[in-house]
Parts: C-alpha cells; sequence; structure tokens
C-alpha cells in the first residue's frame, strides 16, 4: 500500500516505529522499496556518497533532479522526499516554492525535506500551503557545517532549547515529520513526547518515531570513516571487492569465462 503523510501520522499515533533510508538511484530503490521500508530520501548526501563531493553543498537541483526520478522509477508503496540543495530555499519563499515545486513537477516525488528549523518556519508554511509537502530537519544540519566548523553532536548546553524552539516552529509551519540529526538522546526523547508529528532520528537515539540511515552506510558501502551512529548491516563493499579481485584473478588465468558463459 502507498505511503503518505497521512501514514506517517497514523504510525505515530499508534506507536509504530517509522523507517526511512536514502537512495539515489533505480535500483537501490527497488531494494529499499521491496524490502519495505516506509520512505526513501534522495538525500543531498547524494553529494558525498555517489559523486565525491566533500560536503552537501555543491549540490545542485539538476543533480537532485537526475537522481530523483530515478528513484522515482524504483518504488512502489514507499514514499519518495527530495532533499532540498543548498541555496534552493535559503534565498527565499519565492525560491523556495519554484525549485521545491519543480522537484515535484518533474521527478514525481511525493514531498520534500528542508533543513532549518525558527529561520526557515516562513518558507516551510509557504511550501506547505503551495501543496508541497514538508519534512524539517533540525539539530545537526550538513548544509551549515562552514558555520558550525564540522559535524559535531548539537543540542548539548544553550543550545538545547534553541533547538527545542526550531522542534516548534516547524511543526508550527505545518511540516508532517521532522529529521533529528546527532543530538543526544534525551534531547530527542523531549521533542518526540511534545509533538504530535513524528521525529525521525539520526544519531538521536530510540525514542524518535522512526529512523533513517544513510543506506551505503549501513551496507557498509561507503567505507571513508563511519560516524558512531550507523549500524553496518553487512559489508557490502568488502564482499564487492573480493568479488572484483577474483573476477581479475580469473580473467587472468583464463578460468574465466568458462563454458557455460560462452556461445
Ligand atoms: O542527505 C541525507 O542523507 C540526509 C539524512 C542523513 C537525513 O539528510
Amino acid at each position: 500500500m502507498a505511503i503518505t503523510t497521512a501514514t506517517f501520522l497514523e504510525k505515530k499515533k499508534r506507536g509504530e516505529k517509522i523507517t526511512v533510508l536514502t537512495a539515489y538511484d533505480y535500483l537501490t530503490a527497488k531494494i529499499v522499496d521491496s524490502a519495505g521500508v516506509d520512505a526513501i530520501l534522495v538525500g543531498d548526501s547524494l553529494g558525498m556518497v555517489a559523486l565525491g563531493y566533500s560536503s552537501t553543498i555543491p549540490v545542485t537541483m539538476e543533480e537532485m533532479i537526475h537522481h530523483t526520478k530515478a528513484v522515482v522509477r524504483g518504488r512502489k508503496n514507499a514514499m519518495v522526499i527530495f532533499d532540498m540543495p543548498f541555496l534552493s530555499y535559503q534565498t527565499g519563499v519565492k525560491d523556495a516554492i519554484l525549485n521545491a515545486g519543480r522537484a515535484l513537477k518533474e521527478t514525481g516525488c511525493d514531498a520534500v525535506k528542508i533543513e532549518g528549523g525558527v529561520t526557515q518556519k516562513e518558507v516551510i508554511r509557504a511550501l506547505v500551503d503551495s501543496g508541497i509537502p514538508v519534512m524539517g530537519h533540525i539539530g545537526l544540519q550538513p548544509q551549515s557545517v562552514n558555520v558550525y566548523g564540522g559535524y559535531k553532536l548539537r543540542g548539548k548546553g544553550e543550545e538545547r532549547e534553541k533547538i527545542i524552539e526550531d522542534a516548534k516552529a516547524v511543526e508550527e509551519a505545518g511540516a508532517f515529520a521532522v529529521v533529528l540529526e546527532k543530538i543526544p538522546q534525551s534531547l530527542s526523547k523531549e521533542i518526540t513526547e511534545s509533538l504530535s508529528i513524528p521525529t525521525i532520528g539520526i544519531g538521536a537515539g530510540k525514542y524518535c518515531d522512526g529512523q533513517v540511515l544513510v543506506f551505503h552506510d549501513m551496507v557498509g558501502l561507503f567505507e571513508e570513516f563511519k560516524p558512531k551512529f550507523v549500524k553496518r548491516y553487512a559489508e557490502l563493499g568488502k564482499l564487492a571487492r573480493e568479488a572484483v579481485k577474483q573476477y581479475i584473478e580469473e580473467v587472468k588465468s583464463g578460468k574465466f569465462p568458462g563454458r557455460e558463459h560462452s556461445y
């Protein structure tokens, strides 16, 4: 059954956990969709994981649209969420509506995600009023890495109250869910209990209404670094490298192709 924003809210009411994974291409979308994930996030982590950039900052609308179209072709039931790239919404309400509207019209995605709480309240409200479902994203906001000076834990000390204010702002603006990234578990618990929209955690502990991970992290394909919050459910990078080594050996030794692979 197709997952919608209403499903997210119903799941929160029923106390049923929501599962989200990233995908940037047709094949990955098919795998995570057929496994039964609730939503596929075409994250701007695309920049680092699939395009080799050093942060999410360089990612463009064109790149996001190209990859989201492929993801939409690969899903049957999961909701597809388009991550709005840096500077596609921070420049004002009009740009945000035009870019998010373009994402929906050109890719067939179901919703967009934007980073920011209090600062993006007006933008989130304008998008929702224009018929564009929005997932918020607070706590660590990777598009602000240059302001933070790194990817450190957020929400400690005085920043705790600020993140609670961000959560309230995102809900009041009409978002259907909010990502909580890299904040203490006690803070995500407080936010989750105080909001009526679901919280989707990444590095935010077990009390969130759902969880999101980068697919390439959780299957061990992205090997450059592993944040503490990532659990590797498989080691596909190692497996693929072994397979490639064996292929090279067999081609060199003449073992491949065998009779069964020949006409
Ligand atoms: O870009 C992304 O993959 C994300 C998730 C980590 C939430 O924003």
